[in-house]
């Protein structure tokens, strides 16, 4: 193999690297992909065209790379990014530039960037948003990192990345971990939303008594309409998907009720507690998988905690603009917990974020994709430093003509013993945000009687304690 010969080198080809490696060679650069496995290296060879290599050596992999070299890592989390790490950096040169495109916590990509700094190899961390397809046919990429870095490999990255109106999904979002950080709060958004469609889904289906039929219908209708997303998108086709294992039903029905996860979602309502920053749909998102997983408590408990479920009256059987007014309020909920999370996280980071570039990024390509970020964009625009979006002028008389419709679901799934955690804790966040009061005067009260925790007062600056129960 000839010396200095490829644009961008990527390791891993399982099917994000396998992907995105051909992405970057359909848009004109010639790339090499390193994986130990040698069917995968033959068998991206195979699929790729004539500029695209694989190799199974690093030092082979590594040679074949131009200068400065551009390496992007799509490997499993964890330790075997480390491990990468540790293989390839004897073999890079001073101003090498290698990207970890994976889901990696924050923490551990500020580590490695640090540790790199020392050894002058640039390092980038990119969250990749759009699952298989994304990767193959244009992601929404979120970099974060040195800007220097991010423009030796920015060409490439814009030729790969979705487009929306000519415009890549890709920006520098910021410094250090800021792009797996953002990917990080994009999931968290990403486990909002399906949680919401999942309750609106329960609420058609064993509320109202909806066939499939009639819920694929629902939803594909609203996606032409202003709660446009990938994933009403993708619900809607879901519902019309045969069961062709056992030849008759719908295959959703016969899917075992216990969602997985791989820890993203988790770990954004984690650091968000660290923050203080409230993110409860999110939060209610993560609880609602854990319950999920508790099926066969679940279904003691269905025998013994028995709900008497009222039927549906008639006239509320399909109150399908109130379900769809309510899944659009708790949507907009979702993204503004998760920008508010990006706010806050942007100034005790210091990453730099700019938060109408995030919603930009995110209108095409990611799995949060939705008509409405073209709101929060033009939101964040012309108000960067708004503190919320549900404040936002035009944001805020939305939420306010949908807010009833949202209470009348709620209200139903409470009757109904339908759970519908996500869409209450929307509801509660945004009657919480707008209590010029809230009740904590009381919990303030309660902390300074058993335990001197001392309270402020409305009447007086200074700090106060009281002898409780003594007069
Ligand atoms: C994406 C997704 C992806 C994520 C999956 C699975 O943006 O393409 O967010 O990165 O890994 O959605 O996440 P869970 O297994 O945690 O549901």
């Amino acid at each position: 193999m000839e010396t200095q010969q490829y644009d961008f080198g990527m390791v891993g080809l399982g099917v994000m690297g396998r992907n995105f490696l051909l992405n970057v060679a359909d848009s004109g650069f010639s790339v090499i992909g390193l994986d130990k496995d040698d069917s995968k290296a033959t068998a991206l060879e195979k699929e790729g065209n004539a500029n695209v290599k694989g190799a199974t050596e690093p030092e082979e992999f590594v040679k074949a790379l131009k200068t400065p070299r551009k390496i992007m890592m799509l490997v499993p989390a964890g330790s075997i990014v480390d491990s990468v790490i540790e293989e390839l950096l004897p073999l890079l040169d001073d101003g090498d530039v290698l990207i970890d495109g994976g889901n990696s916590h924050f923490t551990d990509t500020n580590r490695r960037m640090e540790a790199l700094q020392d050894k002058k190899v640039n390092y980038l961390g990119i969250g990749v948003s759009g699952g298989e397809e994304g990767a193959r046919h244009g992601p929404s990429l979120m970099p974060g990192g040195s800007k220097e870095a991010y423009e030796i490999v920015r060409p490439i990255f814009e030729a790969a990345a979705a487009k929306v109106n000519g415009e890549p999904c890709v920006t520098y979002l910021g410094t250090t971990s800021a792009g797996n950080f953002v990917k990080m709060v994009h999931n968290g958004i990403e486990y909002g939303l399906m949680q919401l469609i999942a309750e609106i889904y329960d609420m058609m289906k064993r509320g109202m008594g909806l066939s499939n039929e009639e819920i694929h219908h629902t939803f594909s209708e609203w996606n032409d309409g202003e709660l446009q997303s990938f994933l009403v998108e993708i619900t809607a086709d879901i519902f019309k998907e045969p069961d062709t294992k056992a030849g008759e039903g719908f295959l959703v029905d016969k899917i075992l009720d216990k969602a997985k996860q791989k820890g993203t979602g988790k770990w954004t309502s984690q650091v968000a507690m660290d923050l203080g920053i409230p993110i409860s749909v999110i939060d209610a998102a993560v609880t609602s998988r854990y319950l999920s997983a508790l099926k066969d408590e679940r279904q003691q408990a269905a025998q013994i905690l028995v709900h008497e479920n009222p039927p549906v009256e008639e006239d509320k059987k399909f109150l399908r603009g109130e379900l769809r007014n309510a899944l659009y309020f708790a949507t907009i909920v979702s993204y503004a917990q998760g920008m508010a999370l990006l706010k806050e996280s942007s100034a005790e980071f210091d990453y730099g974020l700019n938060l109408s570039d995030v919603a930009k990024i995110w209108r095409g390509g990611c799995i949060i994709r939705a008509k409405l970020l073209e709101d929060i964009m033009a939101s964040y625009h012309h108000q960067p430093d708004l503190a919320n979006l549900m404040l936002d002028d035009h944001l805020s008389k939305l939420l306010l003509q949908l807010h009833l419709d949202a209470v009348e679901i709620a209200k139903l799934g409470l009757e109904q013993g339908i759970p519908m955690p996500g869409l209450n804790a929307a509801l509660a966040y945004f009657d919480s945000y707008r209590s010029a009061r809230l009740p904590s005067n009381l919990t303030q009260a309660q902390r300074d009687y058993f335990g001197a925790h001392t309270y402020e007062r409305i009447d007086e600056p200074g700090t106060f304690h009281t002898e409780w129960n003594q007069s």
